[in-house]
């Protein structure tokens, strides 16, 4: 069996980089037919450890998160989408996990240390928090995940998973693969694995305010195409210009197909004569053909809010079922099956 389990936190709408880090791979994933199950989880409890006060920042985004994902492609009769915080099965696993790791191990994750400093958190961190990798190997052991299609910020996050599921088989299995050891899948692209904002800072992100949503406008994509940073030093038109760290170029490797295209204009750019105007309106023409369909279908199922809630219901029942299977497993691996 090969099973896909993947997911994000709720804080804010998707964006481009979010697109071609994962979206857009998870739905070729997905319409691959190479899968047997695949499962996209919408992370409410995972992003309540650091937004436990501002609950209804993460209410409103789950709404804004199932839309992106239906734009983007994902088709609930292939993909079942689910709300993490409604599958009581995975907090007893986590539960049980937190035998099988020490607090030393959590703290020196990688992940959760660099987000402990960004958020002033040293001075006291929240349990929960904490403990949110366990929660993470909870999620993907909960539906015998085999692939899990993440970032490379995930990285230790699928690391912590494999070091609890071996434990695990360890203590409970008899000599049984109880828990299966899942493989991280990572985007193979470079600069997919990255995407700069539109102000060239290293990263897309809402807190920089420097995205390009899924669900803008034309107007609203031209207006920021047209604020991209591009070559301070490229002033006429007919000066020679640098692509390096010019953002429209890293845009166009990303999400150009026309490869030939995009190395003539760089040729051109470099020896002077081609206008950032010119570039510019050119990656408009390239995001539009990938955004007017994503936000086409996104406009249709934000139309019919129910209906996706009750997508998302189905979803989180079917995914309710598998995880209670696996639960039920592990309760019987570990000799607490008292009633059965
Ligand atoms: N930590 C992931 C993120 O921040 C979200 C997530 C929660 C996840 N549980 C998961 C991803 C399980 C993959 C598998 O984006």
């Amino acid at each position: 069996m090969k099973i896909i389990l993947t997911g994000d936190r709720p804080t804010g709408k998707l964006h481009l980089g979010h697109y071609v880090g994962s979206l857009c791979e998870r739905v070729k994933l997905q319409n691959s037919n190479q899968f047997d199950e695949i499962y996209i989880m919408i992370a409410d409890a995972q992003a309540l450890t650091d937004n436990f006060s501002n609950p209804e920042l993460v209410r409103e985004n789950i709404l804004n998160v199932a839309l992106d994902y239906l734009g983007a492609g994902l088709d609930p009769k292939k993909s079942t989408i689910f709300i993490q915080s409604q599958v009581a099965e995975l907090f007893e696993l986590t539960a049980y996990y937190m035998n099988l790791v020490t607090v030393s191990r959590l703290e020196r994750n990688p992940t959760v240390k660099a987000e402990i400093a960004l958020k002033n958190f040293e001075a006291s961190i929240p349990a929960g928090f904490l403990c949110y990798p366990i929660s993470q190997a909870a999620d993907i052991t909960a539906f015998d995940a085999t692939t899990v299609p993440v970032g490379e910020d995930q990285t230790p996050m699928l690391e912590q998973t494999r070091e609890i599921v071996r434990k695990f088989n360890d203590i409970y299995g008899n000599g049984e693969q109880i828990l299966i050891e899942p493989d991280i899948l990572l985007p193979t692209n470079e600069i997919c694995k990255r995407l700069p904002g539109i102000d060239g800072k290293a990263k897309m992100s809402k807190s920089l305010g420097n995205c390009i949503y899924l669900c803008d406008s034309c107007d609203e994509v031209a207006k920021k195409i047209q604020m991209m940073y591009t070559d301070p030093t490229h002033i006429k038109v007919s000066d020679p210009g640098h692509i390096e760290g010019n953002v429209v170029f890293t845009y166009l490797d990303a999400f150009c197909k026309d490869v030939e295209t995009v190395a003539d204009m760089k040729e051109h750019y470099q020896r002077g004569g081609l206008g950032d105007v010119k570039v510019k309106k050119f990656l408009q023409s390239v995001l539009e053909e990938i955004l007017i369909p994503i936000r086409q279908r996104r406009n249709q199922f934000e139309n019919d809010p129910t209906e996706v809630m009750n997508m998302l219901k189905i979803g989180t029942e079917k995914a309710r079922e598998k995880a209670a299977q696996v639960l039920s497993r592990v309760k019987h691996a570990m000799r607490i099956d008292y009633f059965k």
